[in-house]
């Protein structure tokens, strides 16, 4: 019971939702007279998404996808597969990927070269928070919350062993000093 690690605040609410409005207001620029998906990555993408496609005043679609994940440990396998696939023909279309952190960005730089496959008209990446320090996989962010130390994050979405996910303030575990 008490081995749980203690999070600690790294984002309070009122800083993300100030990041998520910016973004909200730069993505509304450009995508005005678009109808474009966006396109969640599960599971941790699901609260940012949430908040995000509320403050966007154009015409959109959501769809979700679900990629191998990190299991149980912190640390990325290395091999990413789509578990989950999206629902939408996304072929022609704008095509916004929202993803909670990009970390190695093994992830991210697998999906984008998966849908670019599948012949989209555009296709960007709006993430909530970048930690380069630990980059692998070069990776292009068009859109970015906050860039973060190279600490493990849990809390508006983002989760260790599937828990936290429910804190809404972005907290560090406070264990990987
Ligand atoms: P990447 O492929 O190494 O960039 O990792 C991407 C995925 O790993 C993210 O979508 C998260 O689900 C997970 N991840 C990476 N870093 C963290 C973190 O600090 N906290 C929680 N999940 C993380
Ligand atoms: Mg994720």
């Amino acid at each position: 019971m008490n081995s749980q690690p203690e999070p600690q605040l790294l984002f309070n609410r009122q800083e993300i939702e100030a990041a998520v409005k910016k973004l909200a207001n730069e993505i509304s620029e450009d995508y005005q007279g678009k109808n474009p998906i966006l396109i969640g990555i599960l599971k941790g993408s699901f609260v940012f998404m949430a908040d995000l496609v509320r403050l966007l005043n154009f015409p959109l679609e959501v769809d979700f996808i679900r990629l191998s994940s990190y299991g149980r440990g912190k640390e990325s396998s290395g091999e990413v597969t789509v578990v989950q696939e999206i629902s939408t023909q996304i072929k022609g279309r704008d095509v916004l990927v929202i993803e909670d952190i990009v970390d190695t960005g093994r992830s991210v730089a697998f999906l984008m070269d998966y849908l670019k496959k599948k012949k989209p008209a555009s296709l960007k990446l709006c993430a909530l928070t970048d930690k380069p320090s630990r980059r692998q996989v070069p990776v292009t962010i068009n859109y970015l919350g906050f860039t973060v130390p190279d600490r493990f994050l849990v809390g508006y979405g983002l989760d260790w062993d599937e828990k936290f996910r429910n804190l809404p303030d972005i907290c560090t575990l406070g264990d990987n000093e």
